[in-house]
């Protein structure tokens, strides 16, 4: 029996992929190479907004299409967030549906689709949405998609309940797993041969580890940054309300910690913020970046921006298009407000921002927002940065690109056996998007230029 998993939405979901694929080895199940050799699809969900929910409804009638086709339907189980938090809707849309699991029952997959797989002719929707405290995984179980970065949880849900979001609906309170687990996830990840480690949570920097009251994020980051392999830790995402000075000191000190900072702003209006329930105000996230700036001064600072939430006016708009011009972000993921089921905001706020002026609102945010990369990428050029090659070019034979500690992509020449090094690049050219360059820490001819091959990067 082969299945195959589409994933939508954060890392979150990327990570509980692997682990549903993991766990679906484990029960003797194949990995299908696309959904059309499958015998079981799993789609697993993200809600967080309207156009993520959609893409659901269309797939199933694409596989239910495909099924008609073949004349053979896959079984069909729909796991993740909009899962979760809207089963009752999901049945009464669509026939196609054989398992419903929501983001807490992924260890109940396997047990859920053998049980629709013996019952195949006249299986009901078998449907476990259930809200269980556990946060325990299995050591060794997950099928990490990427040989390089390793993603690991550290904290599921959140009780934040920022007035848009509809996350602490799909993934419940917040908990945190203990620092042993997390730890041994790491040692694991890194004995695997991954030299990057991902922490994962809604607000990384609210982890507190259950099983050693003297553990906050700053120290889980010490112990991570402790285990032998692992080259490199990122974190995503901190919020801007909870960044203690141990916490900066921690990113400053600790060489493996990217110096790197995934801060949601949301807006650059005091007034938006406030009905956003993000409980800080403009002035204070741009002094949080003043002294982030002040005390890591090669930080590199990233954030998430939502344009035309209810009652953001043209005057609130020019106040995050100038915190951007302020800060000067390297990297920004804007979108368009998406009123969400269950949220505050829905209830509240009536979304009175018309799609027209959502759109020319992020047209001209996202259209800044290039120009700024590209300034700053222009002022790379010439120097020297040190990348962690994660690809090979497709397009390109004889490229290879990597990130930088602030999470730049840099492309350059040289062989597919770089894969995995930390290399020197001089920095040649500048794009809004990435930067291209030169290695320096190794020698390497193309081969089309058939001369002398010298890989001697610097080992990891
Ligand atoms: N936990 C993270 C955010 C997770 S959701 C944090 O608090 O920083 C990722 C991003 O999706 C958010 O930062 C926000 O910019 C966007 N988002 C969430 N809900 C949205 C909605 N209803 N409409 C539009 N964008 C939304
Ligand atoms: Fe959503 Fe706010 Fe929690 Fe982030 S902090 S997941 S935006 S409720
Ligand atoms: Fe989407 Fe759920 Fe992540 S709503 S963004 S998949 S936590």
């Amino acid at each position: 029996m082969k299945f195959f998993i589409e994933t939508y939405g954060c890392q979150m979901n990327v990570h509980d992929s692997e682990r549903m694929a993991g766990l679906m080895e484990q029960a003797g199940y194949e990995c299908a190479p696309d959904a059309a050799d499958a015998d079981v699809v799993v789609i697993n969900t993200c809600s967080v907004r309207e156009r993520a929910e959609d893409k659901l409804y269309t797939r199933l009638g694409e596989i239910r299409q495909m099924g008609l086709e073949r004349g053979r339907a896959p079984i069909v189980a729909v796991g993740g967030c909009v899962a979760q938090q809207e089963a009752g809707a999901l049945l009464k849309r669509s026939n196609t549906i054989d398992v419903i699991f929501g983001t807490q029952s992924i260890k109940q997959l396997p047990a859920l689709v053998g049980q629709a797989l013996a019952d195949a002719d006249n299986a009901p929707t078998r449907i476990d949405v259930n809200a269980y405290e556990d946060v325990s995984f299995p050591l060794g179980i997950a099928r990490r998609l990427d040989p390089l970065k390793a993603y690991v949880t550290i904290i599921e849900g959140c009780n934040e309940f920022c007035s848009f979001c509809v996350v602490p609906y799909t993934r419940g309170h917040e908990r945190m797993r203990p620092k042993r687990d997390i730890v041994n996830e790491v040692i694991e990840a890194a004995a695997g041969g991954h030299k990057e480690v991902q922490l994962l949570g809604q607000i990384v920097n609210h982890y507190q580890a259950p099983d050693d009251p003297s553990c906050d994020f700053a120290a889980l980051l010490e112990a991570v940054h402790e285990v032998p392999g692992v080259e490199r830790i990122r974190f995503a995402s901190p919020h801007p309300r909870h960044v203690p000075i141990g916490l900066i000191h921690a990113v400053r000190d600790l060489p493996k910690v990217c110096k790197h900072f995934h801060l949601p702003a949301q807006s650059g209006s005091t007034r938006v913020l406030d009905a956003m329930r993000r409980r800080y105000t403009r002035e204070s996230y741009v002094e949080l970046v003043a002294q982030l700036r002040d005390m890591v001064p090669d930080i590199t600072l990233t954030t998430d921006i939502i344009v035309g939430f209810p009652g953001e006016t043209e005057a609130d708009f020019e106040e995050t298009l100038s915190l951007t011009e302020t800060v000067r972000y390297e990297n920004m993921f804007s979108f368009k407000y998406s009123p969400r089921p269950n949220t505050l905001a829905l209830q509240r706020y009536p979304d009175d921002v018309s799609e027209a002026d959502k759109t020319r609102r992020i047209v001209a945010l996202q259209a800044r927002q290039k120009e700024i990369q590209l300034e700053l990428h222009l002022a790379a050029v010439g120097s020297q940065v040190e990348v962690l090659v994660d690809s090979v070019s497709r397009r390109r034979t004889g490229e290879v690109s990597g990130r930088t500690m602030g999470n730049t992509v840099v492309s350059f020449s040289g062989p597919p056996e770089w894969l995995g090094r930390t290399m020197t690049v001089q920095v040649r050219l500048a794009g809004p998007y990435s930067l291209t360059g030169d290695a320096t820490t190794a020698v390497w001819v193309p081969p089309h230029e058939e001369t002398r091959l010298d890989t001697s990067g610097r080992e990891a």
